[in-house]
């Protein structure tokens, strides 16, 4: 499928054979390839590091696949927002070159789905978003992994929003016993992209009622504020007063609010090379955000 709204022309691919094809041209050609890895649903947030890929790279390839592995909540999966022709509609304004948009039975096999992808994460999957959602992060390496393959992208773009997920994925090439198969994959650490209120951009977004994105706002307001109470605070108190700040506001209830280092994601008592990460429930919605110290 091609879509002529930009003056370049994008491609729509749905096959992995497809995709391989047009990669190993790309390959073959010396062109450079930026890749991001999406899930759909797409806002400013993924436009930015659209953008930096396609301003740093000959080609620029986006991949829309709502992940199942991924999710260890199945009514969260089915509730994930698709729409494949309003993300296409802004992929191709921005200038993409390729989307690459499978079926989940193009991507996994009955034994993929039926068998748990495994992999040694040295712990970075203990703490915070692997705790709570236990196997997810095998989800993403197992699907992150499969679209390198696939891509040899040249460089693959990630936002710190996902701080975790983004030092999962430096492991994976950097460190892990896959790092063979990624020598050449370069990853891009992309800033957090907030709404003028301070809100970190996010597809959850979405579900939050104009009444709770006022309250939202507070989230990042707070982890700011941590920023100056850390100059003359513990780390254990700083955590516990974000923590507090946050739960004292109605409709706002942390999960967890971790300062941990950047790199192994230990908790930490110095703020050199830390970082604080937090998940809250806004009402239903559950929200995450983070602050470098
Ligand atoms: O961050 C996401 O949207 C997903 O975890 C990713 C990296 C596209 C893998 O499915």
């Amino acid at each position: 499928m091609q879509t002529f709204l930009n003056k370049k022309i994008m491609q729509i691919i749905t096959t992995k054979s497809e995709l391989i094809r047009q990669t190993e041209a790309c390959h073959r050609q010396k062109k450079t390839i930026g890749f991001v890895p999406t899930m759909g649903a797409l806002h400013q947030g993924h436009a930015a590091l659209i953008k930096q890929a396609i301003a740093e790279n000959s080609v620029c390839i986006v991949s829309i696949f709502v992940n199942p592995t991924q999710f260890n909540n199945p009514e969260d999966l089915q509730k994930y927002p698709r729409n494949l022709k309003k993300d296409a509609e802004l992929l191709a304004q921005i200038g993409v070159h390729f989307v690459f948009a499978p079926t989940v039975d193009e991507m996994y096999s009955e034994t993929d789905m039926q068998s748990v992808f495994s992999f040694d994460f040295n712990g970075l999957d203990k703490v915070m978003e692997g705790k709570m959602r236990p196997g997810h992060f095998n989800g993403v390496v197992q699907v992150v992994s499969r679209l390198f393959e696939l891509i040899h992208p040249t460089r693959a773009y990630f936002g710190e929003k996902d701080f975790q997920q983004l030092a999962i994925i430096h492991h994976m090439v950097e460190r892990s016993s896959m790092k063979e198969r990624f020598e050449n994959i370069h990853i891009i650490d992309c800033p957090i992209v907030r709404e003028a209120s301070g809100l970190a951009m996010s597809s959850r977004n979405e579900r939050l009622s104009e009444q709770e994105k006022e309250t939202a706002i507070n989230i990042s307001k707070i982890l700011f504020a941590s920023r100056e109470w850390a100059k003359d605070m513990p780390v254990e108190q700083v955590q516990q007063r974000v923590i507090d700040t946050i739960n004292a506001v109605e409709s706002l209830e942390v999960e967890y609010y971790e300062i941990v280092d950047k790199t192994t994601l230990h908790t930490t008592t110095t703020f050199d090379n830390a970082i604080g990460c937090v998940t809250v429930y806004c009402g239903n919605v559950r929200l995450i955000d983070n602050i470098q110290y």
